[in-house]
């Protein structure tokens, strides 16, 4: 088997999974996030470690997995936080995760600089929670740490130097540093010069697919895998994500609601930009690129909703009350800016609103309102594609859409696309793991793995009165963000 390892914000998740796509065992940890200051999010690159170090040791001990099985390692990993290490290696301070938001300033500072292209090199407006203005935060507040680090890497990053003494980056993690630039693939030197920052400090850069060396023998001790066990480049979680969703052509398109949402489309070239309203980044497929839209609040509208109204009902009871309602929530509208946005606005400061509320409505209108707002804000997203021509066949629904057959025809209706959702959805460690396993040669590309990995479960598809009815009501919900845009600041 392999193991893909599932490095999150919250906790770590390792599944091994054999040569033919099963999930033989999981095992996982938490470890804490910390917020010091409002704005801050950091965590100690050691927890990681130690946490992954025991996932891996119940999947020995208490799953039996045999350290000879396990034959390959591939990652995944949360986006854009900065670790920094110094000449022998050490940690010089707490990783700045991709929700932290304290270089404001460096952010509009590196667009005084560069301007317009910033955005050519990295097809991505440089956002806070990206690398490089946390790298210029650091810069600016603590220069000795600045001055002594010679490494960054990315969270999963360190955990593989960690297993293997290896320094390395995979591209797919390296576009979310906006310090790549895209079309030369290549750090970029204009980039780097332009904020005196050493190149040096830039890892080598390796494909997903790539060997990343062997497991050390200390790491083998400290773990019980075998030191010829074998690790690959792995990637970004959203890139990984994909993988694991068969997001592998043009006419697919991703749907994942958690926390935040994502809409995410695969891009056969690197020439493509958005001028950084949407993200744009290198996939962990090699030669292929991935572009995507992130609405803040997605599950978070939901969960907030159900916290604020429904406080001790059912979960799944709350949401599929909204059959009650009509599409279209008998004429209310909710638009799930309720911590600011990100596409197609890049408008942290907008809040959310109902609109229309009318003395005839119910709870099950106001719940239907917001799965259908936050369906509408992912049509934003889309229409930002269509702009550019591209046409879908498929969106491939997980997370939360994907639990409700209800919210997954709201999906198929607003997008007008055929919605389908995974049988064994995984998330981006089953999308490591295809690395791992594409690595080993076990497959001779992603595609042929897909076939094997990855399977369709429920099809949705649109219904063609209420396509026409979802079409007007979003040209209605699309007034809402510059009609409230002033009031809600
Ligand atoms: C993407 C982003 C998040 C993190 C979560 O740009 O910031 O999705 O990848 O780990």
């Amino acid at each position: 088997c392999v193991l893909g390892v599932d490095l999150g914000t919250s906790s770590v998740k390792v599944s091994a999974v054999t040569r033919s796509g099963e999930i033989i065992a999981q095992e996982g940890m938490d470890f804490p996030l910390r917020q010091p200051q409002p704005g801050y999010a950091e965590q100690d690159p050691n927890d990681w470690v130690n946490a992954t170090t025991v996932a891996i040791v119940r999947l020995i001990l208490k799953d039996k997995l045999k350290p000879e099985q396990i034959k390959g390692v591939s990652y995944s990993g949360q986006m854009h936080g900065l670790v920094l290490l110094d000449k022998d290696n050490n940690i010089l301070r707490p990783a700045m995760l991709w929700n932290d938001t304290r270089s404001t300033k460096q952010r509009e500072e590196i667009m005084a600089k560069m301007g317009h292209r910033f955005i050519e090199i990295t097809h991505n407006k440089p956002l806070e929670g990206f690398t490089l203005p946390k790298l210029l935060w650091v810069k600016e507040n603590q220069p000795d740490i600045f001055a002594k680090a010679t490494t960054m890497l990315l969270p999963k990053d360190y955990l593989r130097f960690r297993m293997t003494g290896k320094l390395v980056m995979d591209y797919s993690d390296a576009t979310g540093t906006v310090m790549l630039d895209v079309e030369k693939q290549q750090w970029s030197k204009e980039i780097l010069d332009a904020f005196d920052i050493p190149e040096t400090i830039c890892p080598p850069l390796v494909r997903s697919i790539d060997n990343t060396g062997h497991i050390t023998k200390w790491y083998s001790e400290y773990s019980g895998l075998s030191t010829d066990t074998v690790t690959f480049g792995g990637g970004a979680d959203n890139a990984c994500g994909a993988v694991g969703a068969g997001i592998d052509s043009p006419t697919k398109v991703l749907s994942s609601i958690g926390t935040s949402g994502v809409i995410l489309k695969y891009e056969p070239q690197k020439e493509t930009n958005y001028e950084g309203v949407l993200q744009y980044e290198d996939h962990a497929i090699p030669d292929a690129f991935y572009s995507m839209g992130v609405t803040l609040a997605a599950g978070f509208s939901l969960s907030w909703f159900k916290r604020t109204f429904a406080a001790d009902e059912d979960f799944t009871e709350v949401v599929e009350s909204a059959a009650e309602s009509t599409v279209g929530a008998n004429g209310l509208l909710f638009a799930p800016y309720i911590v600011g946005e990100r596409a197609p606005y890049a408008d942290a400061d907008i809040r959310g609103s109902f609109i229309g509320i009318d003395g005839i409505h119910k709870r099950h209108d106001f719940v239907r309102a917001v799965l259908e707002g936050i369906i509408f804000s992912f049509r934003d997203i889309m229409d930002k594609y269509e702009e550019k021509g591209s046409q879908f066949d498929t969106v491939v629904s997980i997370g939360g859409g994907a639990k409700s057959p209800l919210w997954q025809q709201i999906q198929a209706n607003i997008f007008n696309v055929k919605v389908v959702s995974l049988k064994n959805e995984q998330g981006p460690g089953l999308g490591a793991a295809m690395l791992a396993a594409v690595g080993m040669g076990w497959y001779k590309d992603i595609s042929e793995c897909t076939k094997v990995f990855v399977q369709f479960k429920d099809v949705f598809l649109p219904e063609p009165e209420n396509v026409s009815k979802y079409q007007k009501l979003h040209d209605i919900y699309q007034k809402i963000y510059p009609s409230t845009k002033e009031i809600t600041h």
